[in-house]
């Protein structure tokens, strides 16, 4: 099954190529991003996104930016690579794996054995590095979210966590693409997402080109599709997972998570293990990014709320633990009473 690359590096490793996820569904355009500020605006108008792909992309640009400059003396050095990432972490809050990745780069920029070539060299490596284990993380939790799916199963999801916000076949989404490849004829409802659509514009467009039987739903109409007894499980991402196992996924992951309750559904979250927190005990620890109002006052350019109306715009919101059936991680399937130490 031919997935779409979110993220890679472009010709000769001298930009960050991600597809803009700005203009889909409409085109698949590729954009080259070879400066920090070009990186940072990708990041935070969403061109770029979803947890694992954030901290991909950042760490190829803190790898591009560290690397192009001359040998200097170690306390100059530092400065930079701290400026650089202190950018690049400035652009989201939400999703520790972006923190993850670029704490990563910084202890390599940190070695004191690595200059000039090396450097570069050794950055180059462990940004790939970054991209290749997410891709053999979203594998795994594939397969160990397989087990956990009936034959023909209808899956409800919301958001986009496939193979558009990781390094591989996705995290949610992998389990539904490795049940159409054993032959399986899975059905997924896929969220709108209000209110920046990721979910019909992202989700749906790479289900469609997998060839997977996607019907989009607006975010509203969840409930009485399981009303009507056509889910047999909600499984959605997170952008980070407190100790206690409370999750932070895109906003309207908890509406879902308690219609799932309701109905008796198992809800299971999928995420690699870069997107464990156990430094925040729980998920009133995380903050919440907040976002834009004319994301809903202008949706996509036209007036969908008065001009100067008040607007509440949390990216995402809290799941807590006590909704979740399951987590299921490239370590395996997590249930409840959660606890993640780190390890
Ligand atoms: O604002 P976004 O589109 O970056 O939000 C993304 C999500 O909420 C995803 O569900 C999450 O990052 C998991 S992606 C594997």
């Amino acid at each position: 099954m031919a997935m779409p690359e979110a993220v890679r590096w472009g010709p000769g490793r001298r930009s960050v190529r991600i597809i803009d996820q700005r203009a889909l569904p409409g085109a698949l355009a590729e954009l080259d991003l070879r400066t920090v500020d070009e990186a940072c605006a990708a990041i935070r108008t969403l061109a770029v996104r979803g947890a694992p792909a954030i901290g991909i992309a950042a760490a190829m640009a803190f790898a591009l930016a560290m690397g192009e400059h001359a040998p200097a003396p170690a306390e100059t050095r530092a400065a930079r690579a701290r400026a650089i990432a202190g950018a690049l972490r400035d652009t989201r809050p939400t999703a520790v794996n972006l923190g993850w990745a670029l704490d990563r780069m910084l202890a390599v920029a940190a070695d004191p054995r690595l200059a000039g070539d090396a450097l570069r060299d050794a950055l180059a490596r462990e940004a790939t590095a970054i991209l290749d284990e997410d891709r053999a993380m979203c594998r795994r939790i594939g397969e160990h979210a397989l087990t956990l799916f009936p034959v023909d199963a209808r899956v409800a999801t919301h958001c986009n966590a496939g193979a558009l916000a990781t390094g591989g076949i996705g995290t949610a989404l992998a389990a539904v693409y490795l049940a159409a490849e054993r032959g399986d004829r899975v059905r997924v409802f896929v969220d709108e997402t209000r209110p920046l659509l990721q979910g019909s514009r992202l989700t749906a467009w790479e289900l469609q080109q997998a060839g997977v039987d996607a019907v989009v739903i607006a975010d509203s109409a969840a409930a009485s599709v399981m009303r009507r007894g056509d889910v047999d499980l909600c499984i959605v991402g997170a952008d980070r997972i407190a100790a206690n196992g409370d999750v932070a996924n895109k906003v309207g992951t908890y509406a879902l998570a308690v219609a799932a309750r309701h109905h008796g559904i198992p809800f299971y979250v999928a995420a690699p293990s870069s997107s464990f927190d156990p430094a925040t005990p729980t998920g009133a620890g995380i903050v919440i990014e907040q976002r834009a109002a004319d994301e809903i006052r202008r949706g996509f350019g036209s007036l969908t709320a008065p001009p100067a109306i008040p607007v509440y715009n949390p990216a995402f919101d809290v799941t807590p633990a006590d909704l979740i059936t399951a987590i299921v991680s490239d370590r395996g399937v997590h249930r409840p009473p959660f606890e993640f130490t780190a390890s």
